[in-house]
Parts: structure tokens; C-alpha cells; sequence
């Protein structure tokens, strides 16, 4: 029996050693950590169970025979996060540079059909050279496989990816397919075409890091969600973001012990400057409305004209969506639509309520943006809101102007609450310009035009640049003092906490892609 036993051992061994030490150190030697160590720094202790490292290739072609490895290249199973089950795979660079093909795909899928049949999250590590070429068309289909569940899964179970190395060509489709992507900086790329296909079709040179690295993606495409400055930071952040969310889209996110603390804000009373012009940092007003240490924000670099994240309100996870008028005067745009737009979805899909600041002076004009479709870009957010069902709270802080007032979160999209402090300004468009378009003819005909338009702006400025005329129609539930928000809000989403809503029985929706 002994005999039996060490040659279990020594499988297991050699599964461990991946594709062997002296690439094991080259993976170190570039600030990586191995397929293992990852799931390790991932996972509660010692709450890793295995599927699949005996799982080995079936191929012969180019010598594949001569190169087995066991668990071909990737490392599957399950685990715990801070105690809650969660489904994942971890891509060993070592073994043919983790690349894909027919039996790595099936070991994912099959963790993917578990945590589907389960409903627990996926995570996937992604540190791969993409299709294994030897396999050819096979590897093709693998991928396919996946993107696949990928697309099943979603909105019933949250799927988080970390790009750890190279992820490029049809690669990339799984990780976009997924819920948020985290890149590793200066050790993970993502993209379609590499460098050298970009030289011979478009003769731009370019680096695989500025093609596509972590910082690229986070600041000009959004393709990715985080950055981490290392394996054990991103790793750390996958930890934090689970926490926010439920296991599936049946249940609720954890709830954490409430926050006992005095609920007042004073420091909210002075946050909005006297000239309605001048910018303010939002988040220092999501800092005071939200439970201490409990920020989480997403897509931090990207459209930072309005803000996404995940926070705790009393011990309950929220969504908070915010225009910052310290960036760009907090406009809408093609971007930050998009941005918004998905972080709604998924906060609704999860169960999550959601809660909005407002201080927007519009969409942003320009041809740039209507050439690029801020129609059908803008209205993305609109539907978003419109169909989500979870628990929605407004705060209107300052401006609220034009289509922007309606797009985030009005009580006419189905917003359940809506709040305004006392600098709300709720209006078609700003006092300067509605009086010029309203009052043309009297102003051009006036002694004094300039003073005459000055006259007019104020009038139109009294009537609407204040929250009054919204509330009296109750657009507005209740006109706040700033430093009331966190004990009104808590109580609103303490009210909401039963909601029960839903879409009218469809298909799917089509919303404007
Ligand atoms: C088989 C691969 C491989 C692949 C890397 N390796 N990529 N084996 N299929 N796709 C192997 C190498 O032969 C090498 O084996 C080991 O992995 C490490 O690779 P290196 O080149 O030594 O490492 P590095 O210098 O770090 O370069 C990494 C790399 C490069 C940039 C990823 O290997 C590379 O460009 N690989 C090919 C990428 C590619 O074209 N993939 C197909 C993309 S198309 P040894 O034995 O020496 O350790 C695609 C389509 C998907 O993915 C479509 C889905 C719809």
C-alpha cells in the first residue's frame, strides 16, 4: 500500500512544480507569483480544494506528447473568501506559458458549472500566451467554451478577472465578458493585436505597455476596473470587492454590524462654495455620507468627471453613483455614461440599492461627442437607471440641469427618494442661458443689453436655481440640511429595505448598445 501512496505523492509533487523550478524562478524574477502562490494569497487558509491537477492534454502534434504536464497549465477548485465559498482558476505561466487549449478549458468550465449549479462567485487569474498554438482550432473552441458560460453566468453570479501577465488576442474575451477586471501594473497586458500586428497594419509603434498595460486600461479604454501595484495587492483587492456582494443574484450582500456613531455631518454644511461655479471634491461629501473606512471605488481613473463605487451605509452595501464637479465641471459624456451605466447594471443585477449624487450641468456639447454617439451613449445610463429595481436614493447637492436631471436617478425613472439640499438648482439649463434664449428680443431691444440680460438672469435665477419648485411638485421629497443626509439616508434605504419591483415579463430588454 506504501508503494501507493508515495506514487500519489510523488503526482502531486510534480503537478506542484508546474513547469518545473527554473521557470518557477523566472516567474519570480519578474515580480510574479506562481499559479499557486496566487490562490494561496487569495484564499482563506488552508481552504483550497483542488479539481483536476491529475487532468493532463490528449495531443500529439509538434511534439506535444514530449511536453505533459499535470493539470496542463492551470490550476482549478474552490475555496473561501472571509468564509464565503467562491469557484477559481489560476493560469500556470510555467507550464507553455499557461497557454489554452482543450483540456485547460475544460478544467474551467467545469469550476464554472459548479459555481453556476452553486451560485457562488467566479475568479479567474489570468497569466496566459493565449491559444496554445500546437493545438490549433482546438484551443479556438476551448475559448469559445468559456465565453460562452462567461455570458450564461452573468448577473447570476459575480465573475471577477485579474490579468497577472499576458492576456492578448480572442483571449481577452473572457475577462471582458466578466463583471470587473484588475490589472497588475507593469506585468499584465491585455489586447487584440500585439505590437507587431499593429506595425504592419497601422505603421504605429508602439510598446505592449502603452498598447494595452494596466495604466492604459485604466485611464483611456476602461477596459480595466482596478489597478494593483503588485500580484498581492490585486489579489487583496478581490478579497475587499467580494465583500460587497451577494453570492448570487438570489441573495443580499453581507451586512455588516451597524455603525453606532453620531449620524450628523456638520462638516457637509460648508462643502458647497457660495459661487455656484466653483468645484468641489464629491467625494469629500460621499466620505461623510458613508460608514468610516468602507470606499471601494471603481473605475477611479477613468471618466473621472463622475464617480462609481462601493461603500456601506449603517453596515449595508451600497452603490453610489456621483458627478464630481472638481472634473469637468461633473458633465455627462460619452464615457462617463458608460462608466455609470455599467456599474448600475451591476449593482441592480446583485441586488445592491443604489445611491446617487447630483450636481450635473448637462451633457457635454461638441461635435467630438455627437459624432461619437453621446445619444446613444447618454441613453445607456438613462435605461440603466430606468430598469433597475433595487432601492434607488437621490441627493441632489447642486445642479441638476436639462436631460442630466432626468438621466440620474429622477423620481420620473422610477428613483425611489430624492432628496435636495438647499443649493439644489433645478432647471432646464442655467439662469445666463435661459434668460438669453427666453428674453432675446427684450434684451437686444434694451438701452443697456448687458444689464438688462443681468436683470432677466436673476429673475429666472430666483424662480428656478433652488429646489422649491421641483419639491412643490414633489419631484423632490425633502429639502435637506446637508449635515441631515447620513441619518435621512439611513432611514430611506432602512425604509426601502423590502422593496419589491419588477420589469415587465420580456425576453430580454434591448437596451441601446
Ligand atoms: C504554446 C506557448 C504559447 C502559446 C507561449 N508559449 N505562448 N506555447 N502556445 N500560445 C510557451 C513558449 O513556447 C515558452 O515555452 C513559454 O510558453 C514561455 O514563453 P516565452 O516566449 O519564453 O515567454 P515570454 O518571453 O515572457 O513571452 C510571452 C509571450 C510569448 C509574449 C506570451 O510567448 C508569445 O508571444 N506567445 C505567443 C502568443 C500568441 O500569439 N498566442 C496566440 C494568440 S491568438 P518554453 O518551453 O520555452 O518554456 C489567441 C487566439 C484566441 O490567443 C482566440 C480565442 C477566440
Amino acid at each position: 500500500m506504501q508503494e501507493k501512496f508515495d506514487l500519489l505523492d510523488k503526482k502531486i509533487a510534480e503537478a506542484h512544480l508546474g513547469g518545473g523550478q527554473k521557470r518557477i524562478d523566472a516567474q519570480h524574477k519578474r515580480g510574479k507569483l506562481t499559479a499557486r502562490e496566487r490562490i494561496h494569497f487569495l484564499l482563506d487558509e488552508n481552504s483550497f480544494e483542488e479539481l483536476g491537477m491529475l487532468v493532463t492534454h490528449r495531443s500529439t502534434n509538434f511534439g506535444l506528447d514530449n511536453e505533459v504536464y499535470l493539470g496542463d497549465g492551470v490550476v482549478t477548485g474552490y475555496g473561501k473568501i472571509n468564509g464565503r465559498l467562491v469557484y477559481v482558476f489560476s493560469q500556470d505561466f510555467t507550464v507553455m506559458g499557461g497557454s489554452l487549449a482543450e483540456a485547460h478549458a475544460e478544467k474551467i468550465c467545469r469550476i464554472m458549472d459548479l459555481a453556476m449549479q452553486n451560485g457562488a462567485p467566479v475568479i479567474g487569474l489570468n497569466d496566459s500566451g493565449g491559444a496554445r498554438i500546437q493545438e490549433g482550432v482546438v484551443s479556438l473552441g476551448a475559448y469559445a467554451d468559456i465565453f460562452y458560460r462567461n455570458t450564461r453566468a452573468s448577473g447570476v453570479i459575480p465573475q471577477i478577472s485579474a490579468i497577472m501577465g499576458p492576456c492578448a488576442g480572442g483571449a481577452v474575451y473572457s475577462p471582458a465578458l466578466t463583471d470587473f477586471i484588475m490589472m497588475v501594473e507593469n506585468t499584465s497586458y491585455m489586447f487584440v493585436t500585439g505590437p507587431n500586428v499593429v506595425k504592419t497594419v497601422t505603421h504605429e509603434e508602439v510598446t505592449s505597455e502603452a498598447l494595452g498595460g494596466a495604466s492604459t486600461h485604466a485611464t483611456k479604454s476602461g477596459v480595466t476596473h482596478f489597478t494593483a501595484e503588485n500580484d498581492i495587492a490585486c489579489l487583496k483587492m478581490i478579497r475587499q470587492l467580494l465583500s460587497y456582494m451577494p453570492q448570487n443574484c438570489e441573495e443580499q450582500a453581507p451586512v455588516l454590524p451597524a455603525d453606532q456613531g453620531d449620524h450628523l455631518r456638520a462638516a457637509l454644511d460648508t462643502i458647497i462654495p457660495d459661487n455656484p461655479n466653483q468645484p468641489y471634491d464629491m467625494h469629500d461629501v460621499i466620505t461623510q455620507v458613508i460608514d468610516a473606512d468602507s470606499w471601494f471605488e471603481v473605475h477611479k481613473d477613468y471618466a473621472e468627471n463622475i464617480i462609481v463605487g462601493f461603500a456601506r451605509l449603517n453596515g449595508q452595501s451600497i452603490g453610489v453613483v456621483a458627478n464630481q464637479p472638481a472634473y469637468l465641471a461633473g458633465v455627462l459624456d460619452i464615457k462617463s455614461s458608460n462608466k455609470a451605466a455599467r456599474f448600475v447594471r451591476f449593482c441592480d443585477a446583485f441586488n445592491i440599492p443604489l445611491l446617487v449624487f447630483e450636481d450635473v450641468p448637462g451633457f457635454l456639447p461638441g461635435t467630438d461627442q455627437e459624432w461619437n454617439g453621446i445619444i446613444s451613449n447618454g441613453a445607456k445610463l438613462l435605461y440603466a437607471f430606468s430598469e433597475a429595481t433595487v432601492p434607488r436614493v437621490t441627493v441632489i447637492t447642486r445642479k441638476a440641469y436639462g436631460g442630466a436631471y432626468d438621466v440620474m436617478n429622477s423620481k420620473h425613472i422610477g428613483a425611489d427618494m430624492n432628496y435636495a439640499w438647499p443649493s439644489a438648482e433645478i432647471a432646464v439649463m442655467g439662469a445666463k442661458g435661459a434668460a438669453e434664449i427666453i428674453f432675446k428680443k427684450e434684451i437686444a431691444e434694451a438701452a443697456n443689453p448687458e444689464a438688462k440680460w443681468k436683470e432677466k438672469e436673476a429673475e429666472y435665477a430666483e424662480l428656478f436655481a433652488n429646489p422649491y419648485s421641483a419639491a412643490q411638485r414633489g419631484y423632490v421629497d425633502e429639502v435637506i440640511r446637508p449635515s441631515d443626509t447620513r441619518l435621512k439616508l439611513i432611514k430611506a434605504f432602512e425604509m426601502l429595505r423590502n422593496k419589491v419591483d419588477s420589469m415587465p415579463r420580456k425576453k430580454h430588454s434591448n437596451m441601446p448598445l
